[in-house]
């Protein structure tokens, strides 16, 4: 291919991937296969590796992340970025219609929207390509986050259509679906994270990662809701918002212009109940002026526009009895304080448990058994306990004390003091623990045994044939046939599917051993950059944190777990067993010893690799790549803003500072 065909190429590409991505996250509507869409999206990237060149910065290729942003910069924005004054009750909003109606000559024009509960952004576009994207900040200045929103598949890079001005800003609420919202949760469930607690927060706590390919995995989304500009091409907020989904903006479909005030309240009537069944999080809904030029009359107060008013929903709220408090223990040993409920009906569901969270919150609110409560369906899942209605408290109420016991083994809990949650410290006997264990040991991510699911392990736990993941090898077929509901085809199934998990590779196993805070992104890092568990196990916390994106935290516990007698029996027993405790041959075979013996320092941004990809390409050429710059660095490898703080120590230490291209010639 020449330079000149590659060109045309990925401008064929690019324009096509846009269009089917438009099509799948705008329309709703796809048009090719997944698989036809990863094929087109790695030829495009192979293309502009090999013809760097012809990056642009709008490139769909940008969508899956990999640039990483050491400190966001702060942009002064062009129009402020205000906010709306709030209004909890109906009378609130008459009292809106009311001061609007006195300021205007020719009777408004409502406009109802929901108001999404996420994270505000303002995105500017020149010549129809997204130039910025900034935070709201503190209303004058934001952080700019360019990266991260390039991730956003929804967001236009370049727009469709025409008449757009030649440069606007639009707004709009970044937010987490639900979906991915619970899923993460599921996830980090399963490596004993803590939960995260709602999609706002999970959406704000994104937004500020700093590698947008961890952006790109967590699948935020956007509706936009505000135009900003000179040249708009109407004066009427609902034309100019049909307008931008022409040029490729995702509209919310539910605005809905309201002649009169009673068409606004039906319209919030509505929507306090139906929101529950969206996949987004809402928390009011906003009404505007349509008319702009009625908008310039109403003008601003010194905070917010008088054109418009957000109205608050009530969280949804419930009162009952709490008939008894129960304590889950997980598979970490963490302890969950559940409230049991009289059931009751609440956004259409009826609830029977709701969240205590932990000790502090029960003493915080003095919940008492007997006592009549108010539960509250918020941002949250799960329902939770927001206060206690003191007049109905019985006489002879007693206040709740927090157990000191786990109730599942007994042994006394602990309490570390940074965390809110009590733990049950005896892993190796407390049966919640260890079947969880073994539930994460046989998933389908980690040593894939799906033979032997939840129920069986239970059921082999309690007839005395599993106590651990190791003893799963040792299983007998004869032992399976003795218990209930096992016949010869099913027994088989089992040690089947036993055999089978043998050849999970290194990674795997080493995800399935259940390493608090060890999931399978961190799992697949240390695999490769340890190569075998023996290394792993005998490296101090330094040597962890050497490993790119390992923090203290899963350096510490990765250490812990190593140094109980009962972890390195179970990979003892495990190697005997014959399971996978290196990275095979065949894995290795693309490594190099080219950069043996060197330590790296990698700092900034580089147009060909992730940060992640270049520590990678490191570590598979036999360098090591380190945090900090010391004696012992053979090279800073720096890109674009790399850090000034490490550009002169390497000076001060005779360090040699290298480029992208240099590094290649190294490696090549
Ligand atoms: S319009 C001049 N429309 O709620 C203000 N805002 O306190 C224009 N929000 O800052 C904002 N949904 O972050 C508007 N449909 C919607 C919205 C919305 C959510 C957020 C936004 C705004 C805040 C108001």
């Amino acid at each position: 291919m020449t330079r000149e065909q590659a060109k045309k190429r990925i401008a064929a590409l690019s324009g096509e991937l846009e269009e089917h991505n438009y099509r799948y996250y705008v329309l709703a509507e796809p048009s090719v296969s997944d698989f036809e869409f990863d094929k087109m999206m790695e030829e495009l990237i192979l293309l502009e590796k090999k013809y760097p060149e012809f990056l642009s910065p709008q490139s769909p290729s940008l969508r899956v992340g990999g640039t990483v942003t050491r400190e966001f910069k702060t942009v002064k924005h062009k129009y402020p970025m205000l906010s709306l004054s709030n209004s909890y009750s109906e009378d609130d909003v008459r009292d809106f219609d009311e001061r609007v109606r006195k300021s205007l000559s020719e009777k408004p024009e409502y406009v109802c929207e929901l108001k999404y509960d996420g994270f505000a952004i303002g995105l500017t576009y020149a010549q129809g390509e997204l130039l910025r994207a900034v935070t709201r900040g503190d209303g004058e200045k934001g952080d700019d986050v360019t990266a991260n929103v390039k991730t956003i598949r929804s967001i236009p890079l370049r727009l469709k259509g025409r008449g757009y001005p030649d440069e606007f800003e639009i707004r709009g609420e970044i937010y987490m679906p639900r979906k991915v919202f619970e899923a993460i949760n599921r996830e980090r469930e399963e490596i004993g994270d803590a939960l995260l607690a709602n999609p706002r927060n999970a959406a704000a706590g994104t937004m500020k990662q700093q590698d947008s390919a961890e952006v790109a995995r967590r699948r935020l989304d956007c509706f936009l809701y505000f135009l900003l500009g000179e040249d708009l091409p109407y004066d009427e907020h609902v034309k100019n918002m049909l307008k931008s989904k022409e040029w490729g903006f995702r509209i919310n479909p539910h605005m809905k212009i309201c002649r009169s005030l009673e068409e606004v309240m039906k319209y919030l009537v509505y929507w306090d109940k139906a929101r529950h069944e969206l996949d987004y999080d809402t928390d009011g809904v906003v009404i505007k002026v349509n008319s702009y030029k009625q908008q310039q009359q109403l003008g601003f107060t010194a905070k917010s526009p008088r054109w418009a008013i957000a109205y608050k929903f009530k969280a949804a709220q419930a009162v009952t009895l709490l008939e008894s408090i129960s304590y889950q223990v997980g598979r970490t040993g963490a302890i969950t304080p559940v409230a049991n409920l009289k059931p009751v009906q609440l956004a259409g569901t009826t609830v029977k448990r709701a969240s205590l969270h932990n000790a502090d919150i029960i003493e915080k609110l003095d919940v008492r058994i007997g006592d009549t409560v108010f539960v509250e369906k918020g941002g949250e899942i799960i329902p939770k306990i927001v206060g206690v209605d003191l007049k109905k408290r019985p006489s002879d109420s007693r206040k709740s004390h927090y157990i000191s016991k786990c109730p599942e083994c007994g042994a006394t809990l602990v309490r570390r003091d940074d965390e809110a949650q009590h733990f049950c410290p005896n892993d190796t006997g407390c049966a919640p623990q260890i079947v969880g264990k073994m539930e994460h040991f046989t998933h389908r991510r980690a040593m894939n045994i799906e033979s032997l699911g939840s129920e069986t392990i239970l059921q082999f736990f309690e007839a005395g044939l599993l106590k651990n993941a190791a003893d799963i090898y040792d299983l007998k077929k004869n032992d399976i046939l003795k218990l209930e509901r096992f016949k010869e085809k099913s027994a088989q199934n089992v040690m089947d599917g036993i055999e089978a998990s043998r050849s999970a590779p290194f990674e795997r196993v080493l995800f399935a051993l259940g390493i608090r805070h060890v999931g399978e992104t961190t799992a697949k890092k240390l695999a490769w950059h340890f190569r075998e568990i023996d290394a792993l196990m005998i490296a101090n916390e330094m040597q962890l944190l050497d490993v790119g994106d390992i923090g203290e935290v899963i350096a510490k516990s990765v250490v812990d777990h190593f140094s109980s007698k009962d972890n390195l029996e179970m990979v003892r027993r495990l190697k005997k067993h014959g399971l996978n405790f290196k990275l095979s041959d065949e894995v290795l075979k693309g490594r190099t010893d080219k950069l043996a013996g060197m330590t790296f320092v990698v700092s900034g941004v580089f147009a060909n690799f992730s940060r992640d990809g270049i520590k990678a390409e490191i570590e598979k050429n036999g360098g090591k790549s380190t945090g900090s710059v010391s004696k012992k660095t053979s090279y800073l490898l720096a890109g674009d803003e790399a850090g000034p703080e490490k550009l002169r120590k390497a000076e001060s230490l005779g360090v040699k500072v290298i480029g992208e291209e240099e590094f290649r010639k190294l490696i090549r």
